[in-house]
């Protein structure tokens, strides 16, 4: 059994396998938990991100950890919000989809999210939570390594939607 859960907290204080980063698709940095990560993780995350070239929206990519707690670091980059009809609610599946594959291959337990594309990419929360709910539970349904999925949200809006969805 998977254990779905969802905190309050900064994602780069957590002792994990894998944390997720929000990132943008030149994965060399940006704001938000994109710049927090990469603070944490020292000048050897921006290096590995170089070499990775790039991601596509929907897409992931996976470094090491380096000095952040967690042991590696699945980068996704979200849709940036444009009014809903133009596939965001498909990409933003596919960032949840995709960085829980990459994690199942490498046999990890563990891996927290945050709450993709609904800072700067201004994604409607409770709509994004939804998604990422579902991404969840439809990957859920084949057998896989990991047995904690944590959504670390880091606003307060943002965990109290998380909990009344995980409620219900
Ligand atoms: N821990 C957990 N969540 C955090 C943290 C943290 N330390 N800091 C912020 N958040 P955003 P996006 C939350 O804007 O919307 C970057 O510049 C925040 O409250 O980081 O996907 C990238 O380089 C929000 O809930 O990511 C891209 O250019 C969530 O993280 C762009 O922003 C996502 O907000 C990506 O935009």
């Amino acid at each position: 059994m998977t254990k779905i859960t969802c905190i309050q907290a900064d994602i780069t204080t957590l002792e994990v396998d894998a944390i997720v980063n929000a990132a943008n698709n030149s994965l060399l940095g940006g704001g938000g938990v994109d710049g927090a990560i990469h603070r944490k993780a020292g000048p050897r995350l921006l290096a590995a991100c170089r070499a990775l070239d790039g991601c596509a929206t929907g897409e992931a990519k996976l470094t090491e950890g380096f000095d952040l707690p967690a042991k590696v670091v699945i980068h996704t980059v979200g849709p940036v919000w444009r009014g809903g009809a133009h596939n965001e609610a498909a990409l933003l599946h596919a960032c949840y989809t995709r960085s829980l594959e990459i994690a199942n291959a490498l046999h990890l337990r563990s891996i927290a999210f945050p709450c993709i594309s609904t800072g700067v990419y201004g994604y409607p929360n409770q709509a994004a939570a939804e998604i990422a709910l579902q991404a969840v539970r439809s990957f859920l349904l084949t057998p896989t390594s990991l047995e904690s999925i944590i959504f670390c949200c880091y606003l307060s809006q943002d965990f109290l939607v998380y909990q009344n969805l995980l409620n219900t």
